[in-house]
């Protein structure tokens, strides 16, 4: 891992007001856009229109995190629509290596995420075929929860088999990233966090970005 990059999630900004939200995270590296269906998760957020509008109204790269189910039909379009890299769900996706063929054939990265209890192993053969390893530490659906320590070794696991040349990924990490819990998360591995609450939570979200920054550089 190099320079640790920090994806804020749009997930705790003010919904009336993201122009303004994505502004203020200027510094970041991604933006990461939690797209939730309330099937594959109890909760209901945003979808395509959203995102189209996201992507014009800045140049930040766009990270969508896909809590959907059948992302095998629906993930394309956010590639299509331009978001850089899209992740879908290894417990959602039929054919998680057709969708990977699918969003780069779009012309985006393609990401896949694993559950807080999702084993990491049964993957790596279909990870050949990805470029981002999305780490849930926390059940995906709500933002502001306890991070979940235990899935560190996951992200270890996958770094190991990115330094031993077995994989080509981005290792990256979700929830309950703060100043407190990043530097073990770094220490595991991680190339890129994700924060929400952390962010968007703070007085200046500027500032917190690169407090983030600094903790998780080695
Ligand atoms: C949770 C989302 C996260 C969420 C993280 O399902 O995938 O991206 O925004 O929020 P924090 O950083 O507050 O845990
Ligand atoms: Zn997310």
């Amino acid at each position: 891992s190099n320079q640790p990059m920090i994806a804020p999630s749009i997930l705790s900004a003010d919904f009336a007001r993201l122009a303004t939200e994505l502004d203020a995270v200027k510094g970041a590296d991604w933006v990461h856009v939690d797209v939730m269906d309330a099937h594959f998760v109890p909760n209901l957020t945003l979808g395509l229109p959203v995102v189209e509008s996201l992507l014009k109204a800045t140049d930040i790269p766009l990270d969508c995190h896909l809590m959907i189910e059948d992302p095998d039909r629906w993930a394309i379009g956010y590639a299509e629509a331009g978001a850089h890299n899209v992740t879908v769900h290894a417990e959602a996706a039929h054919d998680p290596i057709k969708v990977a063929k699918d969003l780069r054939a779009a012309g985006a990265k393609a990401g896949l995420s694993i559950k807080p209890g999702t084993p990491f192993d049964q993957y790596v053969e279909v990870l050949k075929h990805y470029d981002t390893l999305l780490v849930m530490s926390v059940e995906p659906g709500f933002g502001g929860q306890k991070f979940i320590t235990e899935v560190l070794e996951k992200a270890r696991a996958a770094r190991n088999l990115v330094d031993t040349g077995h994989l080509n990924l981005i290792v990256e990490i979700d929830g309950g990233i703060n100043t407190a819990t990043i530097e073990q998360a770094a220490e595991a591995g991680v190339d890129c966090f994700v924060a929400g609450s952390a962010v968007y939570g703070a007085e200046d979200p500027a500032r917190a970005i690169e407090a983030l920054r600094s903790q998780a550089a080695p």
